[in-house]
Formats: structure tokens, C-alpha cells, sequence
């Protein structure tokens, strides 16, 4: 068994049987070198998850409005009514707050999270060590550019038992490396051969060498090129970890030349959430990631509005992003309707306590009406790395947050004469998470089918599987740092598909009707919405010899989901269940 499994597993028993033990892992993950305790009187942050009053009852409500059929269908709830959810019980609140005074600590209003569900309390490690009987050291990697403060188990004093579900940072180590290799230099790379009888003609026409571009997905997957017609409720949300920001004059390139029908100063509304006077610059994948967020939305959505949330700065590490984004979110009275997102790692180094934390987070995001994206990861089968050199033992590596069920999973394809699984997609099945209900026929049907006679054992059948649907990641054009270059990854899928829901969303909103929220229950319910992707592999362990990896067959699969989305019958299908059918 290998090492990273084993860690997961040790957390998860020793967290539910030893009951005072919140955290633990048995060693660093590989690449991290132990460089001693930290020093007694350095200031450390802990992060503080307190029990909701409810939070069961909240993944029940929203299972309930997001399933079609039901009475309450799309009766998105307001942020007072989340709250009421998944705020702290005054018990628990007061039992907090006594503990935290009784050792000369409060905290202040800005250290809690806008629910009060996450409270922050500096102290200097000595005191942390000594609470929790954790002992912080710090550790370095060869891609930090710091070296990061972790221990490797943490437990709760008695008076937190029941109040407290997680602490962070603890046990999670973060490298930079672990975000998804966001982009692929596919410039260069052979382009996919086209089958001319049919390719879209546009595809053609446009980029005759072979790239995929806005006016090539525009006629693949039918999304319209007229603007929206209503204007409110409906908001594209980009966050862009690691303080990046766009490149500047890169959109107004991409416009200029891919949607010259709409005006080149068309731009984004730009959301600097902390570190306000940090913009990462240098690295190009880092900046790359950024613009093609905002090429693909904007030069498709069109008309859509699109908010750029530019989070943290250098080395930052990745759960706070991740949980200053859902508390910045759910603070908003009038929320985007769809976020889009193209980062992650790998779900054992979250650990599972805080996997499960961040992803209830997203529960209460799509309660809200929100439709949550996430790209499926650029490994394959390898968790997010694109190149590992490790084999261990061949286990499937899953991706959080793609794995978590309450948000939408997107993988990649490439080509199209005939659109295949792209080899570098991510998708697979969570150790951590339950294959959810609305998921469970169409996943039985590809493992029974699906899946080669060595593969038991290499991933858990019983998992969440993903992704849930697919578009483009291979190949396509983006402009950058003032040049056009030719990239891939699901990081493109996802924002693709996020263009494709915020239209539709468009057509409801004009309608007078709910936008569609948390998608997957109404999603799995209109296959028929959207194109089998029925071949194509993703790459296995980068293991001699061993490079076995999933392929797309007829039906759901762990490459492509439900396969790529038919703008007019997923329009269709939005109508469908609503009060009234509208023929577009
Ligand atoms: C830790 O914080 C305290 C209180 O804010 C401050 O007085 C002290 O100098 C800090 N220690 C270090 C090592 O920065
Ligand atoms: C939790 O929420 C569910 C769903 O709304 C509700 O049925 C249940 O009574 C709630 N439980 C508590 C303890 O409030
Ligand atoms: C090209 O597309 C046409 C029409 O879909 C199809 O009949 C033909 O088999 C395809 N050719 C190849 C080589 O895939
Ligand atoms: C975009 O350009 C048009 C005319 O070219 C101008 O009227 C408009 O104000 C510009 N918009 C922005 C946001 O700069
Ligand atoms: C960061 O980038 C944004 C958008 O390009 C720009 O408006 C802002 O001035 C930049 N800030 C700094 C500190 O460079
Ligand atoms: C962030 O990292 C980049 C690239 O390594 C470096 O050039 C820059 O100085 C760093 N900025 C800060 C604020 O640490
Ligand atoms: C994969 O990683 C190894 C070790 O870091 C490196 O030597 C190798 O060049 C990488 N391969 C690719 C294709 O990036
Ligand atoms: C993945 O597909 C691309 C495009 O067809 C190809 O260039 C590349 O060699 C493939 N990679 C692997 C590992 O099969
Ligand atoms: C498989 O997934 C289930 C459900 O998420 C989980 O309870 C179980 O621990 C996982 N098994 C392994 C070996 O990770």
C-alpha cells in the first residue's frame, strides 16, 4: 500500500476512534525536507472549522432543489436561510470563544468567516504546540520558495470536542506543483487531423492549421453568438489563485481577431481578494491560466458579465484561497450564478477532514443558486501531475476538488472527426466522498463494461466518479503575455462549459425562471442533452511498463462524464423542467 494511502486511511480511523485527535498523518509527502521545529515565539494562524447546526440538513435541502421533479425545484435558498444551516449553535460558539479567552486569545470580527463558521486566532507556535499537541515544525521543497510551518498530528483539548471539526494548517501540505498543470505547451505539438467531411466548416474557415478557437466550439457544440438579453443574476466568477491577474491587452487581442463581431474593449470586473497590491507576474503558465479564463468565458459567453477574483499571492497556501473564496462568495447578496475554477490536487493530501469542509462549502455555494465548476485535472490517471516519476503501486491518484460531488466535474476531449476523450484528461472515482444517487446508475453501467480485468483495486468503485461532462482541451488558441500561442488542458474545458450555462441561464433569467444552480442532479436526468464520447484513453502511471489508464466507451465514463453538452437540447432539457416549455 502505498504511502499517501495509508496516511489517508490512519486520519480517517484514528480521527473517528481516538476522538480527541483531529489530524494526523504518519510522514511529509514525498519532495519535503524536515528543516527542524519552528521557532517557539514565530506567529502561527490556525484556522478553526466550529460545527454548523445543521450541515447534514443542508446537503439534504439541496439535493431536494436541484433534483427535477421536486416541488421545491430550483427554490434556490438566500443567504440568510444558508446561514441558518450551517452557522455555529451558541453552544458551540460559547464554548469556543470560552476556550480562546480562557488562554488570552480572541478573536475579531474580521477573523470570522461570514457565516461564523470559520474563526482564525493568532498565537505563537509554542502555545499552538502545547493546546493541540501538535508539534509545528517547518518544511521545505524544492518549489517553495518558502519553507511552510505543518505538524503532523493535531488533537482537540476536551472542552472543543463536538465544536470543532477541523484545523488548519495542520497535516495538509500544499506545493505549487500540485495545482494542476494548468496548461500544457501543446504549441508546437502535432494538431489533431481533421476529418473535413465533418468539421464544422467555421473550424476551417477560421484556422485553417488546425486550433481550436471560440467560432470552432460555437459550431461544434451549437452555442449561440448573440448577446444575452437580460442583464441581472447572471455573473461568470473566475478565481484565479496565487494573486495571478491576466496578461494586459491578451483579451483585447483574442477578441479582436475570434469575435470581431463584438466590441475588442469587452472586459472583465477585476476582484483583488487579498493582497491587493500583488500581481503575479513571471511565470507565463501562471498568467496563461488567467487569460484563458477570461478569453473563454467572455469570447463565448457573450455579454455575460465576468468578475475575475484574483486570490493570494506567492506560495499562498491552497485551503485558505479555497476557504476565502466560499466565505467572499457566500457574503454576496446577489452571488455570480456560475464560478469556474481549473485547480486542484491530490484529494489524499488534502487529508479528508478538510476535503469534506471545503467541498460542504460548495454544497452551500449551489444551495444558492450557483452552478460550481471545476476542471477534471491534466494527469490522467495521475491526480493533477502531468509527469511524475514515482510509480508507488500504480494506484489511481483521485482530484479534489473535481471528486467532490457537489460540484461539476469537467474533463477534456480533443479533435472532432469524430471528438475523442483527450489523453490528458483527468477522471477517475473518491476515496473520500460517496458516489451520490444522481450519479449511480449511469457510473454502474461503466464499471460493469468499462473497465479492464487488471484495474480492481487500482480505484475505489464505491467513490464519487468524474467528471460529469467534457468539452475542447486540446489545442486551442489563446492569446498571452501579447502573444497568440496554441495551449491545452481541462483548464479550458471548464470555463467553456461555464460560457455555455451562463447562456443558458440568460434564456431562463428572460423568462422569468430560476437559473440552474447545482447541475449535476438535472444534468444525469438529460443525457440526451449531450454527445457520447465513445473513444479515446487517458494516460495511466508514467510506471515501466505500466501506463494503463481508462478508456471512453458508450455511456457515462470516468474520461468524458456524459460526453459534450448540445447547446439547443441542453436549453431544452433547462426549459424542460420548468414551469412552462418555451421552443427555442
Ligand atoms: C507575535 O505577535 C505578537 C502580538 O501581535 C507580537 O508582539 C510579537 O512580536 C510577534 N512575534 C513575532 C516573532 O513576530
Ligand atoms: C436539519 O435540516 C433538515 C432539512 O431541512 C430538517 O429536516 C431537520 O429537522 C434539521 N435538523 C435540525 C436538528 O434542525
Ligand atoms: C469523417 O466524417 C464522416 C461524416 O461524419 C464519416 O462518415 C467518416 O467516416 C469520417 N471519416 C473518418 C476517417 O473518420
Ligand atoms: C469601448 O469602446 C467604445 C467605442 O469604441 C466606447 O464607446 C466605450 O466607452 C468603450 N468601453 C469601455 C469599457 O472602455
Ligand atoms: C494588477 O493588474 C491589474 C489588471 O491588469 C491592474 O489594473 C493593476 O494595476 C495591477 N496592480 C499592480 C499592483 O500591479
Ligand atoms: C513571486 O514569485 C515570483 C517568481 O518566482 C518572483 O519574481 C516575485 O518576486 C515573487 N513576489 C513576491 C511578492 O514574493
Ligand atoms: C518529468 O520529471 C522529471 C523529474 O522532475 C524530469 O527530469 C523530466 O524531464 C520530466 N518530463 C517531462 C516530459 O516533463
Ligand atoms: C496525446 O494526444 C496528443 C494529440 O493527439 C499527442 O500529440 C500526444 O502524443 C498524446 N500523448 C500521449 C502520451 O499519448
Ligand atoms: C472508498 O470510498 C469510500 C466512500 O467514499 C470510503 O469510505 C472508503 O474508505 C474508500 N476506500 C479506500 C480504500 O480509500
Amino acid at each position: 500500500m502505498s504511502a499517501w494511502k495509508l496516511a489517508h486511511i490512519l486520519t480517517f480511523i484514528l480521527s473517528v476512534s481516538a476522538g480527541s485527535l483531529l489530524h494526523s498523518r504518519s510522514a511529509a509527502p514525498e519532495g519535503f525536507i524536515d528543516e527542524g521545529v519552528a521557532p517557539s515565539n514565530d506567529n502561527i494562524t490556525l484556522r478553526f472549522a466550529l460545527a454548523g447546526r445543521n450541515a447534514s440538513g443542508l446537503r439534504d435541502t439541496l439535493i431536494t432543489i436541484s433534483t427535477p421533479g421536486s416541488p421545491s425545484f430550483r427554490k434556490w435558498l438566500s443567504k440568510d436561510e444558508v446561514k441558518s444551516f450551517v452557522e455555529p449553535s451558541s453552544q458551540t460558539l460559547a464554548a469556543f470563544d470560552t476556550f480562546a479567552a480562557a488562554h488570552g486569545l480572541a478573536a475579531t470580527p474580521e477573523s470570522r468567516s461570514v457565516h461564523g463558521d470559520w474563526v482564525s486566532l493568532s498565537m505563537p507556535v509554542s502555545q499552538a504546540n502545547a493546546l493541540f499537541a501538535a508539534q509545528f515544525k517547518r518544511f521545505s521543497h524544492r518549489d517553495l520558495t518558502q519553507p511552510i510551518t505543518r505538524t503532523l498530528s493535531m488533537s482537540l483539548p476536551a472542552q472543543l470536542v463536538g465544536h470543532v471539526e477541523a484545523i488548519h494548517p495542520s497535516t495538509f501540505f500544499y506545493t505549487p506543483r500540485s495545482v494542476p498543470a494548468e496548461q500544457k505547451n501543446a504549441g508546437g505539438a502535432q494538431f489533431y487531423k481533421r476529418n473535413t467531411t465533418s468539421t464544422p466548416q467555421s473550424c476551417n474557415t477560421i484556422d485553417p492549421a488546425g486550433a481550436m478557437n471560440p467560432a470552432c466550439l460555437q459550431a461544434l457544440y451549437g452555442i449561440p453568438l448573440t448577446p444575452i438579453v437580460s442583464h441581472h443574476h447572471n455573473r461568470i466568477l473566475l478565481p484565479a489563485l496565487q494573486g495571478r491577474v491576466p496578461s494586459p491587452g491578451s483579451l483585447e487581442s483574442f477578441l479582436t481577431q475570434f469575435r470581431p463581431d463584438i466590441a475588442p474593449n469587452t472586459t472583465f470586473n477585476l476582484i483583488k481578494l487579498d493582497n491587493p497590491s500583488f500581481n503575479a507576474t513571471g511565470q507565463d503558465g501562471i498568467v496563461a491560466e488567467a487569460d484563458l479564463d477570461v478569453e473563454y468565458t467572455i469570447g463565448l459567453a457573450t455579454g455575460v458579465p465576468v468578475d475575475l477574483l484574483s486570490i493570494g499571492g506567492n506560495d499562498t497556501d491552497i485551503a485558505d484561497p479555497f476557504l476565502d473564496m466560499i466565505s467572499f462568495i457566500e457574503g454576496l447578496d446577489d452571488p455570480p450564478s456560475v464560478v469556474s475554477m481549473s485547480s486542484g490536487l491530490d484529494e489524499a493530501d488534502v487529508g479528508f477532514i478538510l476535503a469534506q469542509k471545503i467541498c460542504d462549502g460548495y454544497a452551500r455555494l449551489g444551495a444558492r443558486g450557483i452552478s460550481v465548476l471545476f476542471a477534471a485535472g491534466d494527469g490522467g490517471v495521475r491526480g493533477p501531475h502531468d509527469n511524475i516519476t514515482q510509480c508507488g503501486d500504480n494506484t489511481f491518484i483521485p482530484v479534489f476538488p473535481a471528486s467532490c460531488p457537489w460540484v461539476t466535474s469537467v474533463g477534456g476531449t480533443q479533435g472532432v472527426g469524430p471528438e475523442i476523450a483527450a489523453n490528458l484528461t483527468g477522471g477517475g472515482f473518491s476515496n473520500f466522498f460517496l458516489q451520490p444517487k444522481y450519479q449511480q446508475s449511469a457510473v454502474k453501467h461503466f464499471l460493469s463494461t468499462g473497465i479492464p480485468k487488471d484495474f480492481p483495486g487500482r480505484f475505489n468503485v464505491s467513490g464519487r466518479g468524474y467528471p460529469d461532462v467534457a468539452t475542447q482541451a486540446w489545442n486551442l488558441q489563446i492569446f498571452s503575455q501579447g502573444h497568440a500561442v496554441r495551449d491545452a488542458g481541462t483548464s479550458f474545458a471548464a470555463p467553456i462549459f461555464a460560457a455555455i450555462i451562463a447562456l443558458i441561464n440568460d434564456r431562463l433569467l428572460y423568462a422569468g425562471e430560476p437559473r440552474l444552480g447545482f447541475l449535476n442532479p438535472w444534468l444525469y436526468e438529460h443525457r440526451n442533452a449531450f454527445t457520447d464520447i465513445k473513444a479515446g484513453r487517458n494516460t495511466g502511471l508514467v510506471c515501466p511498463a505500466t501506463s494503463i489508464a481508462f478508456e471512453a466507451i458508450q455511456g457515462w465514463d470516468a474520461l468524458t462524464g456524459m460526453g459534450t453538452p448540445k447547446f439547443s437540447k441542453l436549453l431544452h432539457a433547462a426549459f424542460a423542467q420548468s414551469s412552462f416549455v418555451r421552443v427555442c
